[in-house]
């Protein structure tokens, strides 16, 4: 058995990239790390944040062989684990995802509804291509893939690549069972042990237990949330997740709760829920994606800037991604076995026993050297079953569109997605999402 791995970062010029790398280093002594690397098809993004990086492992890791490139031999060759995240088409096409679908006065959204599917068409090749590269030099290799639309890159892999090593997983319950600690007075999200059931974005909490006592801690998280969404009392330390629009999506919970006071659901419900509402409070002009460009971006850059100017980041302000520690916690129970249950998207092949066995949902699994085995999930209620039905079927639809080349397939996407009142808004959006993506998509017939 190895003790020590090799990793490419995919996205090395990703803003994520130094809290992971701070992350990464926080965990060797549970995760060794003999070689990392930086992949990126941009390079001079990736330069700035690798260069910066390079300083910053020689000062705190020195053993750790470091290197980035744009060569996808070199950065895949000699790889136990590739840690994805690009974005395709970058934050200027994110933008565009999130205006050009407000514009027809429905969600733009990064991920959900038309946005997530104009950015699912653009990172369909590239992940594809990524785990071809992937394969094609370390054939033995594991893909942690987080590159987003999960649930559309998930679904691609399912059709397109069903037996390459590619485990796609999402950050968001991560972070919601973060915050349930912090209202609850608990130390870490570890110390539950929950049930959790849904599509990627679209999912809903059944259970919520004290992992030791057993305790029922649903009852004590609905009194909280009822009022408060996912707000806890104090400030959450970290810096992903505090902007003010995303407290407000924490606040729009109470509103998501109160669909389904059984459960309690995922923030992302709030785009298929209340479209409406959401199309009202957003601002045209000035989406996430502005947000995001003139904050993480610029104070990521910034201080990668810094740091190289500098010679040295002993006094860097890169905060460790804590929560990013899940990537860890995967690569470790497929490198040690350790057999840890975690939330992954998966096909659910009856987990989910009243749903569409090739759905690809989002679900507790075991994590062993093999892989994920997700766990029995059972029947779900008519809502839910109701709701997820219409969204798979838009996240399958995308995909066939992506296969088949098919215009036809997208459209019908765009109207079956619950955030496009209708056909015809659904056509007018899809012509100038065609003409925005012309450089990324596949050619439509
Ligand atoms: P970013 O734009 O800062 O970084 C993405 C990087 O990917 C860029 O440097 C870009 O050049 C590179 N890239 C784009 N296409 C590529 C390709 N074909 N090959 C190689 N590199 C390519 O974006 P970010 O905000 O840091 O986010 C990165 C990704 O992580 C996004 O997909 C985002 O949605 C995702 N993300 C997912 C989760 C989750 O819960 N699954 C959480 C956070 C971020
Ligand atoms: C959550 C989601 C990710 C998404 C991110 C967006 O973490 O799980 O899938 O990429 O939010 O955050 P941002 O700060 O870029 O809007
Ligand atoms: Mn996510």
């Amino acid at each position: 058995m190895k003790t020590e791995f090799s990793v490419v970062i995919a996205g090395g010029g990703s803003t994520f990239t130094p809290g992971i790398v701070m992350m990464l280093l926080e965990n060797q002594d549970r995760f060794p790390i003999r070689k990392l690397k930086f992949y990126d098809n941009f390079a001079s993004r990736q330069e700035t944040i690798a260069e910066a990086c390079k300083i910053l492992l020689k000062e705190r890791a020195p053993h750790i062989e470091f290197s980035y490139t744009t060569d996808p031999e070199e950065a895949f060759t000699d790889v136990d684990f590739c840690m994805a995240h690009i974005r395709a088409g970058l934050y200027a096409m994110r933008e565009q995802d999130e205006k050009i679908p407000l514009r027809h006065g429905c969600v733009g959204q990064e991920t959900c509804g038309a946005g997530g599917m104009a950015y699912g068409l653009r990172s369909i090749p590239a992940v594809i291509e990524m785990i071809d590269y992937m394969e094609k030099y370390s054939p033995n290799a594991w893909m942690l893939n987080y590159s987003n639309p999960a649930a559309i890159v998930a679904e691609a892999c399912r059709v397109m690549r069903p037996n390459s090593k590619v485990l796609n997983i999402c950050d968001m319950p991560i972070g919601i069972e973060t915050r349930i600690a912090e209202i609850l007075g608990y130390e870490d999200r570890k110390q539950f042990d929950i049930m959790y059931y849904g599509l990627n974005h679209f999912g809903w909490w059944k259970e919520f237990k004290d992992a030791k006592t057993g305790e029922d801690l649903m009852p004590r998280i609905k009194e909280y949330i009822k009022d408060n969404g996912y707000l806890p009392p104090s400030v959450l330390s970290g810096a992903q997740h505090t902007d003010e629009s995303w407290k407000e999506t924490f606040i729009k919970v109470r509103d998501v709760y109160a669909l389904d006071p059984d459960t309690i659901p995922n923030t992302y419900l709030k785009y298929y829920m209340y479209p409406d509402y959401v199309v009202e409070h957003s601002n045209k002009e000035f989406t996430r994606a502005n947000e995001v460009m003139e904050g993480r971006e610029a104070e990521v850059f910034t201080e990668c800037h810094r740091i190289i100017a500098n010679g040295t980041a002993s006094d860097t302000t890169i905060e460790v991604e804590e929560h990013a520690s899940y990537i860890v916690d995967l690569a470790t129970a497929i490198a040690f076995n350790t057999k840890e249950r975690m939330l992954l998207i998966v096909p659910n092949n009856g987990a989910i026993s009243n749903f569409d066995p090739t759905a690809m949902v989002e679900i507790p699994c075991i994590v062993d050297n093999t892989g994920a085995k997700p766990l029995q999930i059972g029947e779900i209620p008519e809502f839910q079953k109701g709701m997820m039905s219409q969204q798979v079927s838009v996240e399958k639809l995308v995909v066939k569109a992506h296969v088949e080349q098919s215009k036809q397939r997208l459209w019908q996407a765009l109207t079956l997605s619950a955030t496009i009142p209708s056909a015809s808004v659904a056509k007018d959006i899809l012509e100038d999402l065609l003409e925005a993506n012309k450089e990324f998509w596949v050619e439509m017939k």
